[in-house]
């Protein structure tokens, strides 16, 4: 099997977004929020993520790079961003379907963002990927990806009886 990568075509769209839905699993931060506070407003994390992917497939000057097979099927994809101001270049999502991981098909696409941001003229490029992610902190750093930062994030429920106000009461 060939791999080739494409730009994003619209039919790609229910692939991508199920095979992210499918990746992020366990290592997503809206899955973290359902697994301590339990459903959002009576939707799961899979409804939030599949929202993100159509907001980065339609983001204003971004561009989808699609890993296609032999047959044109969608077998990964990386998100770009590109901050003409800062020349920062940012990738939101990468994600590979599960039965084609550790085929070097993340790294392939990696090396596409990083030589699109290149060629668009970005002088540093950005990712993030969570503590709880091995892939990704092997994978970012091989690539040549260095730590910046760490970043903690919190989440509190706005609903139910508890008094989660941390006021003080006299
Ligand atoms: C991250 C992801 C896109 C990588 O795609 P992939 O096609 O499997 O990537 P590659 O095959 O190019 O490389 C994977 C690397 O991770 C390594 N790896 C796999 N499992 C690992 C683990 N548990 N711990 C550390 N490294 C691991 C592989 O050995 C390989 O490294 P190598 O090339 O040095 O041997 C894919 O795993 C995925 O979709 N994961 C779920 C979604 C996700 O985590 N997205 C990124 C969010 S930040």
């Amino acid at each position: 099997m060939t791999i080739t990568i494409r730009p994003f075509r619209e039919p790609d769209r229910p692939a991508l977004r199920a095979m992210t839905i499918a990746a992020f699993e366990g290592v997503s931060i809206d899955h973290n929020i359902d697994r301590l506070l339990g459903p959002i407003a009576a939707q799961d994390w899979r409804e939030r993520k599949g929202r993100h992917v159509d907001d980065d497939l339609d983001a204003p000057g971004g561009e989808i790079l699609v890993a296609q097979d032999d047959d044109g099927r969608p077998l990964g994809y990386v998100s770009l961003r590109f901050d003409d101001a800062s020349k920062v270049g940012q990738i939101p999502n990468l994600a590979v379907e599960a039965d084609q991981r550790g085929k070097g098909i993340g790294r392939t696409l990696l090396e596409h963002a990083v030589a699109r941001f290149k060629e668009r003229g970005m002088t540093v490029a950005r990712i993030e990927t969570l503590e709880q992610n091995p892939v990704g902190r092997h994978l970012y750093p091989s690539v040549g990806f260095r730590e910046v930062a760490r970043q903690i994030h919190f989440a509190m429920p706005l609903t139910g009886h508890d008094d989660s106000s941390g006021a003080q009461t006299p």
